[in-house]
């Protein structure tokens, strides 16, 4: 039988608990969204929010633009946008990872440069806040950034542009796992799912919290059909049908300049109206804008809104249970599924949620913070990971050479682990500067444990290079 959410904590394990608040170093937790980020710096006595200067707000757009001299992130990016749309890039997450340069009116930049940008005021903003020097940060990423995608490349690239010097990175549910949750978090032993409706997509990620308190992502499944920009797309092409307009209109190519910026204005505009709306009706049962070059009022109601997300929704929440279904995992296994990310402000998320699922639904508490407070809270816990060395078994005994000349290249080990072998037997065989090759002997018989260097790898005097067992063991 599966804990229930409001369960209370166990005890927390008093050595894991202990250090929790040492924070040696000032940390920037930050998570990158599709359309906003956010950043807490972390010190041993505090969270500070750090707002986006030129907007006041917590979330800082993620967004960039280039003026010919310098340039501008976050609501300055925003706003110059509005007038140079040609110098603008919002959105930047999504290019992370992609080849070859963006133009920013005369200039051109890698996505990992313009992120470097976001990062780097974001450092500066926080140091100014904070009094104090930060160059550790924790990064939020998608789940689908794993091992070796470029994304996280991009990312760590951005970060090290930035001025930081230790970034460690975190999935992002596991950082919403861990923000404030209205009713509470997981308890330890719990399944849970969390669904972040993001700008840019909408994940949903099983997590299971272990033992000692850590959470584990079991699995994800990340939409694009329900995503904040696909609604605000879907509100678009309703209005524009509303006030008698069509796509071609904020679609249209021409060869002049002035019309193409022109075109790219009421785009804008015409997003900005769509996405007002939709914020509007998830608190409010109609919303009104004056829409198109004619500002005809087009008004929307809530009702009307649900009709057009539900599709996209009820596809993207099938998925979801799809995956549980994959994994082995029965819906009733699920002590709750926590809702995060500003879509999940819609109340036609919950409903959708809770009849598919009939499991508890929780909020976070700031649903766009979210991932930043989690994040926080996960430096704070930086003395929690560390492993501590395994000394050698009585079994067991590492091997080291002394090379003339004191190094050695392309290491090519001649025995597998497990193999026997005497003394005069060549373990390895290794090249030196001269260019010859020398054997490493062991010059006592046993059997092969471990390797600790790879084949082709450099090696130098006195590197354990190799465990082994040896038949009869030196007197220690
Ligand atoms: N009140 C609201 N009602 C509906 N949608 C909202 C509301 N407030 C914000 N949103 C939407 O939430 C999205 C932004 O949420 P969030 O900050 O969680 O996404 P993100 O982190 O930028 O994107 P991602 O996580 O996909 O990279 C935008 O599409 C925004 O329009
Ligand atoms: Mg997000």
């Amino acid at each position: 039988m599966p804990r229930r959410i409001d369960a209370p904590l166990r005890k927390p394990d008093a050595n894991l608990r202990r250090n929790e608040n040492v924070v040696r170093r000032p940390t920037l937790a930050i998570d990158v969204g599709t359309s906003g980020s956010s950043a807490v710096l972390v010190t041993s006595e505090r969270d500070i929010l750090v707002e986006d200067p030129h907007a006041g707000g917590s979330v800082w757009p993620t967004s960039v633009a280039y003026d010919g001299t310098s340039p501008r992130v976050g609501a300055a990016a925003e706003g110059f946008g509005r007038v140079h749309p040609d110098k603008h890039l919002g959105r930047l997450k999504q290019f992370l990872g992609e080849p070859g340069k963006l133009v920013l009116g005369e200039g051109s930049f890698t996505a990992a440069e313009l992120a470097g940008w976001l990062l780097a005021e974001m450092r500066e903003q926080a140091e100014r806040v904070g009094g104090v020097e930060a160059t550790r940060a924790v990064i939020t990423v998608p789940a689908s950034y794993r091992a070796g995608d470029p994304r996280r490349d991009a990312l760590l690239e951005a970060a090290a542009r930035a001025g930081f010097t230790t970034v460690e990175l975190l999935y992002e549910p596991l950082a919403t796992v861990e923000a404030p949750i209205i009713g509470g978090s997981f308890a330890i032993g719990d399944l849970g799912l969390v669904i972040d409706f993001g700008a840019g997509s909408t994940t949903a990620a099983l997590i299971s919290v272990l033992k000692n308190g850590t959470v584990e992502l079991l699995g994800h499944d990340e939409r694009t059909e329900c995503s904040g920009a696909e609604i605000d797309r879907l509100i678009m092409t309703e209005l524009l049908a509303r006030a008698g307009r069509t796509w071609s209109d904020y679609t249209r190519h021409s060869d002049d300049p002035a019309q193409r910026m022109r075109t790219a204005r009421s785009r804008r505009a015409l997003e900005d109206r769509a996405r007002a709306m939709k914020h509007q009706l998830s608190v409010h049962p109609s919303a009104i804008e004056l829409i198109g070059p004619d500002e005809v009022p087009v008004e929307l109601t809530a009702g009307e809104l649900t009709k057009i997300i539900a599709p996209s929704l009820l596809k993207s929440v099938d998925s979801f249970r799809a995956m549980l279904n994959t994994r082995g995992v029965r819906m009733t296994e699920l002590a709750a599924v926590v809702l995060s990310g500003g879509g999940s402000r819609l109340p036609i998320t919950e409903d959708v949620v809770t009849d598919t699922f009939h499991r508890p639904v929780r909020h976070t508490v700031d649903q766009q913070r979210a991932a930043a407070e989690g994040a926080a809270r996960f430096a704070r816990s930086i003395e929690r990971r560390h492993v501590r060395a395994r000394v050698a078994t009585d079994k067991e005994t590492p091997l080291r050479w002394d090379l003339p000349g004191g190094h050695a290249t392309d290491l090519e080990w001649q025995l597998e682990p497990g193999a026997r072998f005497g003394a005069s037997d060549a373990l390895a065989v290794a090249r030196l500067d001269d260019g010859s090759l020398w054997e490493l002997r062991p010059g006592r018989t046993g059997t092969l444990v471990r390797t600790h260097a790879a084949t082709g790898a450099n090696i130098n005097s006195g590197d354990w290079l190799v465990t082994v067992e040896l038949d009869i063991r030196p007197f220690r």
